[in-house]
Order: C-alpha cells, then sequence, then structure tokens
C-alpha cells in the first residue's frame, strides 16, 4: 500500500474507534471510583461515588457538581459534554504558606486545587444533607476507610 493511502487508513480506523470511546464518556456512570491522576500517589482509600444514585436516589442535579463558568454563572446544562474536574481544577493540593508569604483565600484555594475543589464538593454539601438528617459521611474516615495494614 502506499503511504498516503495508510495514513487515510489510520486515519478512518481511528474515527471509527475512537467515536464510540467519547460518546460512551458521556453517558452517567453507575458509579465512579475517585483516582483522579493529580495526586502523584493516593495516601487514602479511593472514594466511590455513587454516581447515578447521586443523581436518581438523592435528587441531585447534574448542574450542582459539574459546571462551567462564565461571567460567574454557570452556563453548563445536561447534555454539554463534561470534563474532568482537574481540567481546571489543575494543581493537586495547596502547600502549606510560608511564614510572612500571604495565605491563600478558600476561594483561590478552591480554584486552582483539585482537593480543595472536590472536599468543597462532596464535603459542603453532606454537611448541609446531615444537618436534614440525611446519611451523608462528612468525616475523613467514613469516605476514606483506613487502610489494613
Ligand atoms: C465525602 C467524602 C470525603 C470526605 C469526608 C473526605 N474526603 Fe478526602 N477525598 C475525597 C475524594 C472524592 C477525593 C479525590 C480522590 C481522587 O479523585 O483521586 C479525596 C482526596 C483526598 C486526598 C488526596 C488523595 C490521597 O489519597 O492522597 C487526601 C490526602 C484526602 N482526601 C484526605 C482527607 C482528609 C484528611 C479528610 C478529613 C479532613 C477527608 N479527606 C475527607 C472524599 C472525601
Ligand atoms: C454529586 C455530584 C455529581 C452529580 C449530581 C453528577 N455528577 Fe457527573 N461526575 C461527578 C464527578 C465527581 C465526576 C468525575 C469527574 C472527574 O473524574 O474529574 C463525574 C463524571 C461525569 C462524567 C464523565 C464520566 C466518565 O466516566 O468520564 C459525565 C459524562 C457526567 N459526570 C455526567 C453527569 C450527568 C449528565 C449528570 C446528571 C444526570 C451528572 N453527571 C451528575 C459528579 C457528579
Ligand atoms: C471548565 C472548568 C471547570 C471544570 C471542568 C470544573 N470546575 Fe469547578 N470551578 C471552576 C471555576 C472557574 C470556579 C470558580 C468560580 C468562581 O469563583 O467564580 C469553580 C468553582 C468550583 C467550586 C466552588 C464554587 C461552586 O460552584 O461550588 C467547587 C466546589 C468546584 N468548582 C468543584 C468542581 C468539581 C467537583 C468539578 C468536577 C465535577 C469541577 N469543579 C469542574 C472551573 C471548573
Ligand atoms: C449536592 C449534594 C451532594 C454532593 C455534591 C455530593 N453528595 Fe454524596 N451524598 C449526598 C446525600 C444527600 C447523601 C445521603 C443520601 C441518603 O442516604 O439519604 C450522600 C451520600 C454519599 C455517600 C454514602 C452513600 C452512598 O451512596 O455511597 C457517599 C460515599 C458519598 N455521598 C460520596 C460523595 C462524594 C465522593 C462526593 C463528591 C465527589 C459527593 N458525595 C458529593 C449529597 C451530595
Amino acid at each position: 500500500m502506499k503511504k498516503g493511502t495508510l495514513i487515510v487508513l489510520a486515519f478512518v480506523l481511528s474515527v471509527v474507534f475512537l467515536f464510540p470511546v467519547a460518546y460512551a464518556a458521556e453517558e452517567v456512570a453507575e458509579v465512579i471510583i475517585m483516582e483522579s491522576p493529580v495526586f502523584e500517589k493516593h495516601k487514602k482509600a479511593l472514594v466511590p461515588l455513587t454516581h447515578k444514585k447521586h443523581n436518581e436516589e438523592y435528587g441531585i442535579a447534574c448542574a450542582e457538581c459539574h459546571h462551567v463558568y462564565e461571567d460567574g454563572k454557570n452556563v453548563w446544562k445536561e447534555g454539554d459534554a463534561v470534563q474532568k474536574c482537574s481540567a481546571c481544577h489543575s494543581e493537586a493540593k495547596a502547600p502549606k504558606a510560608k511564614k510572612g508569604e500571604p495565605k491563600l483565600t478558600k476561594q483561590e484555594k478552591i480554584k486552582m486545587f483539585y482537593y480543595s475543589a472536590i472536599h468543597e464538593n462532596c464535603v459542603a454539601c453532606h454537611k448541609a444533607a446531615k444537618k436534614e438528617g440525611k446519611a451523608a459521611p462528612t468525616k475523613c474516615t467514613e469516605c476514606h476507610p483506613k487502610k489494613k495494614k
């Protein structure tokens, strides 16, 4: 085969094989084991998010967790593509502020650091839900059970 033909063939095959993967990613996964590559290694037990259940049983709208902000407003709507949280909250965890250096505000930390964004999302809602008497985990070990040694 000529080189040109091979390139065309490779392109066609990549479309055929990559498209269904991209499509499947837009479906609402049942459970997502949260294991972000922003962390070089996980010190804590991995946390399973009962993704579909949160939406269907707990009645939480997609846009409570998924967003794209424009002028301070969430313009993401159901059916839009979903990016990884770490596409925007791209740093792992805020380092401790050194003496004399200004501390980052909570808002700044959330915007930059995945660790802050994910805990704010999950834990803030759970604290509110717990006040209403729901069984939402708020303690570290309720989400990250101690690893067996
Ligand atoms: C509602 C569940 C929940 C609670 C409560 C919670 N976390 Fe997490 N934590 C998560 C999720 C989800 C991630 C993101 C993991 C990922 O995507 O890799 C995470 C990530 C982490 C990470 C970085 C990944 C790792 O394993 O090293 C650490 C450290 C961590 N949490 C510590 C804590 C500590 C300490 C507390 C209590 C102050 C706490 N978490 C409370 C859900 C929770
Ligand atoms: C309680 C919060 C929450 C709710 C509600 C929620 N999601 Fe998610 N969703 C997440 C998190 C967290 C992830 C993982 C993101 C990551 O890995 O960075 C995710 C991932 C996804 C993905 C990517 C799946 C994958 O495997 O790559 C899609 C698509 C998605 N959600 C769509 C939806 C839709 C549509 C709804 C409403 C029907 C919804 N989500 C409701 C938190 C939520
Ligand atoms: C397209 C980029 C983008 C993606 C993807 C994204 N965020 Fe955000 N997020 C932002 C920006 C920008 C802000 C700051 C908004 C502000 O301060 O005005 C923000 C704010 C937040 C906040 C604080 C305000 C609020 O809306 O509650 C939390 C918590 C948060 N993000 C968690 C998440 C989680 C969890 C995911 C994945 C499910 C995610 N973000 C995905 C850009 C993004
Ligand atoms: C907007 C609110 C909200 C957000 C955001 C949210 N949750 Fe929840 N979650 C709930 C509620 C409410 C319950 C308890 C439902 C009940 O039992 O009535 C719950 C229960 C849970 C439970 C225990 C029951 C189960 O289904 O496994 C886990 C684990 C959990 N959430 C993990 C997470 C993680 C991890 C995140 C962040 C990625 C998250 N949640 C984000 C509202 C929320």
